[in-house]
């Protein structure tokens, strides 16, 4: 079973060594975060904020509390890839446009903020788990947009989540679930990694 697409999640591998003199443009930039907003959300409530660290100045304040990573500085970009605690009270507005697109009836809009409301608003942990996988669903279909693009992508926890909050301004209700750093890679980096066997994580029941 192959194709394109699989050909490209198939291939893919984490970026450490970039071209430092390979940048993207803006508009290259807003492409990839585009293509990432794409990406599924619980009750599409779309709880996530990109932040492209690609200045020279940007990258310099972020490589220090990013345990010095190569990729800060050599990528063309790092997106600290912010989820945002859930929040049912949002959704009426996440949802208006599809209202007016003639999407989704307006009078449908409360069957979903209520069970949005039960289930996070008395949970703080769900509120969190929801920020990590609406931005790590935002980050992955970056990740292979870039490889889509021949781009290499390296995501990244090796940082310090308050220092990074506190350096980009992050509201309080902003958990910095990843450092993405995409940009043209250099020769160097590894070859893919082989996987756990399929019998040890698949349970067919
Ligand atoms: C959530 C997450 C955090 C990661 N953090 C780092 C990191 O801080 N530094 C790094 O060099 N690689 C990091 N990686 C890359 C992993 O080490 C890499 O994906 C894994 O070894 C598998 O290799 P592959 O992606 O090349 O297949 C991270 C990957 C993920 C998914």
């Amino acid at each position: 079973m192959t194709n394109a697409v699989i050909e490209c999640i198939v291939s893919r591998s984490a970026a450490k060594y970039y071209d430092p003199a390979a940048t993207l443009s803006d508009e290259q930039i807003r492409e990839l975060v585009r293509i990432g907003t794409t990406a599924p959300t619980s009750f599409h409530i779309q709880n996530w904020r990109f932040i492209a660290v690609r200045t020279p100045e940007a990258k310099a304040r972020l490589s220090p509390i990013a345990w010095s990573q190569p990729p800060i500085i050599e990528a063309a970009v790092t997106f600290i890839i912010c989820g945002q605690l859930a929040d049912s009270s949002v959704i009426p507005q996440r949802l208006a446009p599809l209202v007016e697109a003639g999407v989704m009836p307006a009078s449908m809009v409360p069957d979903w903020e209520i069970p949005a409301r039960d289930l996070y608003l008395q949970h703080p942990q769900r509120q969190r788990d929801e920020a990590v996988r609406t931005a790590t669903f935002g980050a992955s279909a970056m990740i292979y947009a870039a490889r889509s693009l021949g781009l290499g992508s390296t995501p990244m926890i090796g940082f310090d989540a308050e220092a990074v909050a506190r350096e980009f301004g992050l509201a309080e209700n902003e958990v910095p679930v990843m450092l993405l750093s995409i940009g043209a890679e250099r020769p160097g980096n590894w070859a893919q990694k082989p996987r756990r066997p399929l019998a040890e994580v698949l349970d067919l029941v």
